[in-house]
């Protein structure tokens, strides 16, 4: 995947599905990092970015690598090659990249896209979306939902987050940076993310997403609505490996 290693230099385009987001670093020192946290069930996704992170590759790296390990298996079927097929039957990839300390640039179209979240052990975030756009998207067309904070969103001084549901909704409401906002302001990550769905839900109660954060101390939170049941995968230290969790039901 190409790398825009610039300062808040972005790109967006139709090959690669990762968008990932990286901002400057400060040193942390948690128990519980490193963390690698996304949402769904993926633990192979999950794995294949804790064996980079704990090589000391870089957060951004072990980011790239989980999302990236999610189109080649395709996991549910919607992320990666042969998920939603465009007007010309032809699968494309939304990718957006955004390296530096500008606000992040993060694709949240599909439904059905992974979200990953890693803190390194330096405390270093990093989030990223792997998606392939809405079902019969026109074609060539770069996902139109370039928005900061519906996909995923970090903060380097409060943790992460990252979203999965209806994409036009989570595009309005920014739920992702709702829940670093949330955390910001002295929320645990598992208040921030209710907060966040809430926000959304009380003006579109047949909303359908979940939304999974982290702080920079490493713990964590999820929340959905509207699904019958919810499961991410995270790991720590204290996990020892890649652990599907079953969100509860709030
Ligand atoms: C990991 O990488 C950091 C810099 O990226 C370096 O300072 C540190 O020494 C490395 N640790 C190991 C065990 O290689
Ligand atoms: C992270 O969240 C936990 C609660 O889940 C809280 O105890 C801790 O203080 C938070 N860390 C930071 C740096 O806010
Ligand atoms: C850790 O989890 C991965 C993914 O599920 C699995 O392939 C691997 O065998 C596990 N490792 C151990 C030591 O259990």
């Amino acid at each position: 995947m190409a790398r825009c290693r610039g300062g808040g230099v972005f790109a967006a385009f139709s090959l690669s599905a990762v968008g990932v987001l990286l901002l400057n670093s400060s040193v942390v020192h948690s128990q519980l990092l490193p963390v690698v946290i996304n949402t769904w069930p993926f633990v192979n996704a999950n794995y294949k970015a804790v064996q980079v992170v704990l090589k000391n590759g870089s957060h951004l790296d072990a980011v790239e690598a989980g999302c990236s390990e999610c189109e080649v298996e395709q996991c549910d079927g919607t992320v990666g090659y042969g998920g939603s097929p465009d007007e010309k039957g032809q699968t494309t990839l939304d990718a957006m990249i955004m390296d530096g300390v500008k606000r992040p640039v993060i694709d949240s179209k599909n439904h059905d896209t992974i979200g990953m979240i890693v803190i390194d052990e330096m405390g270093r975030i990093a989030c990223g979306t792997s998606t392939n756009g809405a079902s019969h998207k026109i074609p060539g067309r770069v996902g139109d939902s370039p928005i900061a904070g519906a996909g995923c969103y970090v903060d380097q001084d409060v943790g992460g987050a990252a979203a999965t549901g209806d994409g036009d909704l989570m595009m309005r409401f920014l739920p992702a940076y709702q829940a670093v906002e949330g955390m910001k302001q002295g929320l645990t990550p598992t208040k921030a993310v209710l907060e966040a769905l809430n926000r959304i839900i009380a003006y579109h109660p047949d909303f359908s997403g979940a939304l999974i954060a982290v702080n920079v101390t490493g713990h964590y939170g999820a929340a959905y609505h509207g699904f019958s049941s919810f499961h991410y995968t995270v790991f720590n230290p204290e996990l020892k490996n890649s652990t599907v969790i079953n969100a509860e039901v709030y």
